[in-house]
């Protein structure tokens, strides 16, 4: 058995959905905010109800309380810890929200895994912990790497206070520093998605440092692989992070080139010169100690995973 928190989120979905697949019980925690819309984290958690394994509550997680009253009696052996208040950009407009979220929620869950003494504690860290980082690809050991903005700070505050928590405690903990996931019942915030909603409404696109980013983006399927290969290894150490990305980053404009091929039409781009605070130029992981670690290797290239988010995209808006 399996805790999940965040399991009406994009990742946290599609990870206790292949879990319930494989017949793994699933208790999953969700306070369900309203960063993006209520609704597709409730449809995605009425598809998670259909298994009779599933075990949810809304539960914020800054409530300590209320979290450990109802863990305190639940059987479970590991917990993935997903809940959080996602993106660099509200980060810079609600820093506040972002560190408590952040921040609040881990250590009360972090605690939890400690008290429970489960055998693995899983958390989302981000690649945005590599700042602006100019060494590439990114290395889980560069130690040069200093978070620019405040989502990274919280995600690499969570990778501190793990590794003491490791250390004091023996309690092991494996963070994933997730690179720009994708795909079907994904987040609307996100640029691929947040493209396509403006394609479709004929608005036009704002593409920052005129298109030329790059991002590791990653496809969920290859993700929540990753997630499962580290649930099943024996992994040695008692912390250690690991870079869960593409290892190849794509051309912003590639992205924009694969959604308007596959949706069927041109997109109206504004180009501006600005980059937004907290921004990253080009992200690019080192997958070398996922492989030798847990001997798992991304496999969806962008322009197949656009073809599917496409695809399930146009079904769920009803579009021929
Ligand atoms: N999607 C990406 O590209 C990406 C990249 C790097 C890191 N991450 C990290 O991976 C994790 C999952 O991301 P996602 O894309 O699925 O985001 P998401 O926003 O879709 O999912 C997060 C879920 O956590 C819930 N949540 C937030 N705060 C909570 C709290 N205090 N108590 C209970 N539930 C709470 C939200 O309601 C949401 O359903 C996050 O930690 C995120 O920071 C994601």
């Amino acid at each position: 058995m399996i805790l999940v928190t965040g399991c009406a989120g994009f990742i946290g979905y599609h990870l206790s959905k292949k879990l319930l697949k494989k017949n793994i019980k699933v208790i999953g925690i969700d306070c369900l905010d309203n960063y993006y819309s209520k609704n597709l984290k409730l449809k995605r958690l009425r598809l998670l109800k259909k298994h009779d394994k599933f075990d949810f509550c809304k539960i914020d997680l800054k409530n300590f309380k209320k979290t450990y009253q109802f863990l305190k009696k639940k059987k479970f052996n590991q917990i993935i810890h997903l809940a959080a208040q996602p993106g660099v950009r509200v980060s810079l407009k609600n820093p506040y929200n972002t560190l408590s979220q952040n921040i609040n929620g881990f250590i009360n869950i972090l605690e939890i895994a400690r008290i429970k003494k489960v055998k693995k504690f899983i958390y989302a860290s981000s690649s945005s912990v590599y700042g602006d980082s100019k060494i590439y690809p990114f290395n889980e050991n560069d130690k040069e790497n200093v978070p620019i903005s405040i989502y990274g700070s919280s995600k690499f505050t969570n990778e501190i206070l793990s590794s003491a928590y490791a250390k004091n405690f023996k309690l092991k903990c494996v963070g994933l520093r997730f690179f720009t996931v994708y795909g079907p019942l994904g987040r609307p915030d996100m640029a691929y998605y947040s493209f396509l909603d403006n394609l479709r409404k004929n608005k036009p696109i704002t593409v920052f440092n005129k298109g030329i980013m790059k991002r590791d983006f990653t496809y969920i399927d290859d993700v929540i692989k990753g997630i499962l290969d580290v649930t099943k290894k024996n992994t040695a150490k008692n912390h250690m992070v690991l870079n869960i990305g593409k290892g190849k980053p794509d051309n912003l404009m590639d992205l924009v080139n694969f959604l308007q091929t596959n949706y069927g039409k041109k997109f109206k781009i504004i180009f501006s010169k600005n980059i937004p605070a907290g921004d990253i130029k080009k992200t690019f992981s080192n997958t070398s100690k996922a492989k030798k670690l847990i001997n798992w290797k991304p496999t969806v290239k962008l322009k197949d995973g656009i073809k599917r988010f496409v695809e399930w995209y146009k079904v769920d808006h009803g579009i021929k």
